[in-house]
């Protein structure tokens, strides 16, 4: 894995855009993208930017079951809010979080992502070492499934909502094998709280306890970092 550390988390989400807009004129048409507080600052880059990204199709990584679009915690609300109201794509997908059938929309979803493979995806990592919401334990070689989240993710999620029972339980989300046949990955992480994380996922056992960590069998991720989220990490792993 490639780390680079940036002094905070504008710089970092400057440095992961010059990455996204160097692969976009390269080619790459389809971006595995996510939410969450880490990409607000690549988007806001993109949205500063004069790169039009009406010819690419993105791809999210999760949605909360049971949360309508509009609704403001959802992640399609997300999305339009902080980059398809003033970047619009030619296609954008989300899983349906209303869905009546969520075994079909997740093997739906499936089918998409191989109609259309990721060129680049995006990430972050929680405190325990999640992707997506791909929990400590969940089995690497799955697809799109349901996730019933851990009480640590409801609790970090709550802060987004009144109070922690109305934060959702599932969310529908892209599994490690979806992640990993992307043909690039950029992980960002900010904060010292992603610190233990972040060097459980570089220097650890790859381990499906460590979600993160299947990305050492990646050939391709990028990982990048302020410098509060790498003060744990060798100096050795960081160049
Ligand atoms: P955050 O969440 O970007 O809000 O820190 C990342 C994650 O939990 O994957």
């Amino acid at each position: 894995m490639k780390v680079i550390v940036t002094e905070n988390k504008i710089q970092g989400g400057a440095r992961a855009f010059e990455i996204f807009e160097k692969e976009i004129r390269n080619g790459a048409k389809v971006l595995g993208l996510a939410t969450g507080s880490t990409p607000e600052t690549l988007y806001q880059s993109f949205v500063a930017s004069d790169l039009n990204c009406e010819n690419l199709i993105s791809i999210n990584l999760d949605e909360y079951v049971g949360l309508k679009p509009d609704n403001p915690q959802s992640y399609h609300y997300f999305m339009q809010k902080h980059l398809f109201d003033k970047k619009p794509f030619k296609k954008s997908y989300i899983p349906d979080g209303m869905t009546k059938d969520v075994a079909a929309t997740c093997k739906a979803y499936d089918q998409i992502i191989k109609e259309h493979p990721i060129d680049l995806q995006l990430l972050g990592i929680g405190r325990n070492g999640h992707i997506a919401f791909n929990e400590p334990g969940t089995p690497f070689d799955i697809g799109t499934h349901e996730v019933k989240l851990t009480e640590n993710t409801i609790k970090a999620n709550s802060r987004f909502f009144d109070n922690e029972d109305e934060v959702p339980k599932s969310a529908i989300c892209m599994g490690s094998a979806n992640i990993m046949q992307a043909k690039k990955i950029i992980l960002m992480a900010f904060g010292e709280k992603k610190a233990k994380a972040i060097k459980e996922m570089i220097e650890g056992p790859v381990t499906e306890d460590v979600p993160a960590s299947i990305l050492q069998k990646h050939p391709d991720v990028t990982v990048i970092l302020d410098t509060a989220a790498a003060q744990e990490l060798d100096d050795k792993y960081k160049n």
